[in-house]
């Protein structure tokens, strides 16, 4: 990437967020997906050779995979996998797409995005708004045809809302098995707070009973030759967990091979904003970042290291990413920024990282993981 293009991103974005503004949030974020999806398919077209953007002292290593930066793309954003290789494109070290569902669904009625521009603060219930495993795997293995990801592509699935709960595990494994062979990691979303119930499935039996489907899956995709070898499987989590609730969770992703806890998703707590009206749905951005450091913390003491994590909440600054970094994430993802500082952000945040890691002295990233976890 060119050394001045991140501050030439910042301040196109600068110029262009007022008019966004203006706009309804819903609406703001699908006339930028016109504009991407006109990149996506001059990229599918071209083809230009597509490199990602490396730091090699932040490279990292995960589930076997390799990421050349280490920052993310957060579910939610690219809910139909719909501009795959702009995320490259932007920086990004690797990208979360969906939450998809097995079924096609329209999502909560709307109005049903908020910005809380004082807060640097999103409010969401979208409720899974999505086209269906079955089309977002048909339109995903088109574009990958045309070019593969240079970067690290998961894929977050979740349970479409009129599968009941004892179904759940049929329900992610449908996804599964059609989303798998194309994702370099599959992430289960039982955390989001928009789907009634969803959260429920975060107890230790229920997550058992849909980690080891999925296993089964793994290794019937494996079998028939879908893919060369099991998809690592990662779990989304819920900031509202007790320490109680992290233990439990902690001994299920060692017992069933999860190969990395994504903490967190949106929450719904309103602490310290309770007298500030906001409407129901999950909050994401600033005020969460502190809550989801804990989390990443707590996770990292409990799995003892020996299970990766990627920390998301509240990220704007390089700072607030190597903070998550210190409490155990070994990667980090970004959403409510995106929205409040635009793309030229992703090259920032690697930047301030490798200027951190010099002033430590660290030679990597990866010694900093979990450095103020104790
Ligand atoms: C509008 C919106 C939609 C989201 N949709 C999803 C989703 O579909 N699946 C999911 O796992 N997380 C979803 N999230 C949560 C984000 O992935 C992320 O966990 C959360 O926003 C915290 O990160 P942030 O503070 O950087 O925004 C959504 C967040 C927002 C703001």
């Amino acid at each position: 990437m060119n050394p001045g293009l991140p501050s030439m991103l910042r301040l196109a974005y600068r110029v262009a967020r007022p008019a966004l503004f203006a706009l309804d949030p819903e609406r703001a974020h699908d006339w930028t997906f016109v504009l991407l999806r006109t990149v996506e398919l001059s990229l599918c077209r071209l083809r230009p050779r597509l490199s990602p953007m490396r730091f090699p002292r932040l490279e990292q290593r995960v589930a076997g995979l390799v990421f050349p930066n280490p920052i993310g793309l957060a579910a939610g954003l690219d809910k139909n996998a719909e501009v795959p290789h702009v995320w490259t494109l932007l920086g990004f070290g690797f990208a979360e797409l969906g939450t998809v569902t097995a079924e096609a669904q329209p999502g909560n009625p709307k109005p049903r995005l908020w910005r809380l521009p004082e807060l640097r603060a999103l409010v969401n219930r979208m409720g899974f708004n999505n086209r269906g495993a079955a089309k977002v795997a048909e339109d995903l293995a088109n574009k990958l045809a045309y070019c593969k990801s240079p970067i690290p592509l998961g894929i977050n699935i979740g349970k479409s809302r009129a599968t009941p709960l004892e179904r759940a595990s049929e329900d992610y494994a449908a996804s599964f098995s059609l989303l798998a062979p194309l994702a370099d990691y599959v992430c289960i979303n039982v955390s989001s707070p928009n789907t009634p119930g969803l959260r429920e499935l975060q107890r230790a039996d229920h997550l058992s009973r849909i980690l080891d489907r999925l296993q089964t899956e793994n290794l019937r995709l494996v079998k028939a030759g879908k893919i060369e070898h099991p998809c690592p499987v990662f779990v989304k989590v819920a900031p509202e967990l007790s320490p109680d609730d992290i233990v439990a969770l902690a001994d299920v992703v060692r017992s069933a091979g999860v190969a990395a806890v994504v903490a967190t998703n949106t929450t719904t707590a309103r602490d310290p904003h309770r007298a500030m009206p906001m409407p129901e749905g999950g909050l994401s951005g600033a005020p969460l970042r502190e809550r989801a450091t804990q989390v990443v913390r707590q996770f990292f003491r409990q799995l003892e290291g020996r299970v990766p994590i990627v920390g998301v909440g509240g990220v704007f600054s390089a700072e607030d990413a190597y903070e998550k970094i210190q409490a155990g994430a070994s990667l980090v993802q970004i959403y409510s920024a995106l929205v409040y500082e635009g793309p030229g952000i992703v090259p920032a945040l690697c930047r301030g990282l490798a200027r951190l890691l010099e002033r430590d002295g660290l030679e990597h990233l990866s010694e900093a993981v979990g450095r103020r976890a104790w």
